[in-house]
């Protein structure tokens, strides 16, 4: 079973996408990280993020040990992934790794912005989680606030709308709901009812498919 989660920034994708792979014992991957490590390889090479000659190099080398990095969280980093993330060559290097990842036997949960698109098209249930922009904003706030970071509500807002921007206008896998995606708004919904509301999809899904 491959379960395919996207959505804009703090809709609370890594979360659900989590939360489902722990219910059915899945192995899961937030694919943003692979983005935000790419970037922080490219900076710390001292090259420009948009370079795609260092951002190709840096995703062909990436060091998967160096997802677990908590600096890879801020929303600095973030920003700096959607940068990298518009170059084709870094998205091509990148999806062998998760076509693999979702090949695994048993299946996988996947999250972020092309999943259902792009890097699993034939996956088994495709969940398109939003959340309205200050929503998702004073979600992002609470996280940094707990980590110790000094921003304004406002600040992340604004951070928030650039992404959403940049990932949605790109040419190669804009961040969109595959045609076939069931969408989950989760504005009004805590963790625990935006759990419960996908694994309604995903029964409804899979005993659609055993039908
Ligand atoms: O992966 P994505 O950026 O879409 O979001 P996330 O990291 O899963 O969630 C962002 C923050 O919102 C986390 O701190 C979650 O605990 C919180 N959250 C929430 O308050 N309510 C939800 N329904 C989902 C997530
Ligand atoms: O957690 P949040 O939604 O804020 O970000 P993320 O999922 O870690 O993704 C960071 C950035 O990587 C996004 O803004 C996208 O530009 C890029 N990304 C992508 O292009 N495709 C993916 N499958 C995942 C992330």
């Amino acid at each position: 079973m491959i379960i395919a989660i996207d959505g804009p920034a703090a809709s609370g994708k890594g979360t659900l996408a989590r939360r489902i792979a722990a219910h059915w014992a899945l192995p899961c991957l937030d694919t943003g990280l692979l983005y935000r490590a790419v970037a922080r390889d490219v900076v710390a090479a001292s090259f420009r993020p948009a370079d795609p000659w260092a951002a190709l190099a840096a995703a062909r080398g990436l060091d998967l040990a160096g997802l677990s990095d908590p600096d890879l969280r801020t929303p600095a980093a973030g920003d700096l992934a959607s940068i990298v993330a518009r170059i084709p060559q870094v998205r091509a290097a990148l999806l062998s790794y998760q076509r693999n990842f979702a090949a695994q036997p048993g299946g996988a949960v996947l999250d972020g912005r092309d999943i259902g698109t792009v890097v699993c098209p034939e996956a088994d249930v495709k969940i398109y989680v939003t959340a309205s922009a200050e929503v998702r904003a004073d979600r992002r706030l609470r996280e940094c606030l707990a980590r110790g970071e000094n921003v304004s509500f406002e600040h992340i807002l604004a951070d928030i709308l650039r992404r959403d921007e940049r990932d949605s206008s790109r040419d190669n896998a804009p961040m969109r709901p595959a045609h076939d995606a069931d969408l989950l708004d989760t504005s009004d919904l805590d963790i625990e009812a935006a759990f419960d509301a996908a694994v309604g999809l995903i029964k409804r899904k899979i005993g659609q498919q055993g039908a």
